[in-house]
């Protein structure tokens, strides 16, 4: 999940005062950063040190990720002349520093890559706002208001999207996730008719080559239809339980999630007892990975979650009540 680094010392210490969107085009830095959570924390997968708005920003979209806020736009979309300020993404061309990143990191690691990108809403969503968004009454507007330039628009995002995870999946990425953190932000409707077809597009063009995860929060109400996008895994947030999720889609998908975040930082005791509920949770539907339903928040003690990782591994199904 996003920033699980950025808790660390030595994420700390390693990035200087460059944009996180620089650090990307480093390959031995990038690489370097996705091993520090692995080898500090011992999870059993790491994700590539990017970022979903890295592809549009490579084929140049004036977009900066702003310290405490996220990614701003200089001048947001908002009309059909700003389609053409799209093209589609060439990886070999525009992000080679990923690709190679991606290599070095198969050289190095023991455990499982995982590879992503932001799903074409969440991506829109900021280009369209300019910035984070509570409302999202831009990106709303321009569904509603104009069909085609919104269509065009998730098809462009959808073809950069699949561009970049198959670009990964080449490189050696062993599974990617498709991060659409924000559609959570929608009506049902909406994010069936507005949204759903693009991410489907996305997720249907990886196919079998890795397994795929499909995430946003706030998406209790939208499983079942992220589910039927195509998938293999469906990420949780916390505000669903993974009873509820097994409920809605079933068991043909794996679950993952859905720790609380905030709980980290309660303390070890208090996220112990949550994990164990989540664990035995996760353990009645099958199909389970264990992580946050959110990124990790950054003023998490690194002690807590390394003890949290080694009490997933040493915990067995019917220990707790
Ligand atoms: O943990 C990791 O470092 C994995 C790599 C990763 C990053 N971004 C690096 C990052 C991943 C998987 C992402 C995905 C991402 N980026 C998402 C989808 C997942 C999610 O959390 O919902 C989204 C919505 C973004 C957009 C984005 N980038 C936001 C909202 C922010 C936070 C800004 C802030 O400072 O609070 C970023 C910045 C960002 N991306 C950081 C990292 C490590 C922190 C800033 C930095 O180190 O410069």
């Amino acid at each position: 999940m996003r920033q699980a680094g950025r808790s660390l010392p030595e994420y700390r210490a390693i990035r200087t005062n460059d944009s996180i969107l620089e650090a990307v085009k480093d390959p031995e830095l990038a690489a370097e950063v996705t091993l520090q959570p692995v080898r500090r924390y011992g999870v059993d997968a790491a994700i590539l040190f990017s970022d979903i708005v890295v592809p549009v920003s490579a084929i140049g979209v004036d977009i900066e990720i702003v310290a405490g806020r996220g990614p701003v736009v200089a001048e947001p979309f908002r009309y059909a002349s700003d389609l053409a300020r799209l093209r589609p993404l060439e990886p070999e061309v525009d992000t080679p520093y990923v690709i190679e990143t991606v290599k070095l990191l198969k050289k190095e690691l023991s455990v499982p890559l995982i590879g992503f990108a932001g799903a074409p809403f969440t991506v829109a969503s900021y280009l369209i706002e300019g910035g984070p968004s509570r409302n999202f009454t831009h990106t709303k507007a321009l569904m509603h208001t104009d069909e085609t330039t919104w269509f065009a628009l998730m098809d462009q995002l959808s073809q950069i999207a699949l561009s970049s995870l198959q670009s990964q999946i080449t490189a050696g990425a062993d599974a990617i996730q498709l991060f659409d953190s924000w559609a959570g932000a929608l009506s049902r409707a909406d994010y069936e008719y507005f949204v759903l077809p693009a991410t489907r597009r996305v997720l249907e063009g990886i196919g079998e080559s890795a397994p795929r995860i499909h995430f946003g929060v706030g998406t209790g109400e939208l499983l079942e239809l992220m589910a039927g996008a195509g998938t293999d895994v469906l990420g949780v947030d916390w505000r669903t339980s993974l009873t509820d999720a097994s409920a809605r889609v079933g068991h043909r998908y794996a679950l993952q999630g859905n720790l609380d975040p905030a709980v980290v930082i309660a303390g070890i005791e208090p996220a112990k007892v949550e994990t164990a509920r989540i664990l035995e949770e996760g353990a009645r539907h099958g199909g389970h990975i264990f992580n946050l339903g959110h990124g990790v928040l950054p003023e998490t003690d690194p002690g807590v979650l390394a003890e949290l990782v080694s009490f997933v591994h040493e915990w067995e199904p019917g220990t707790t009540r």
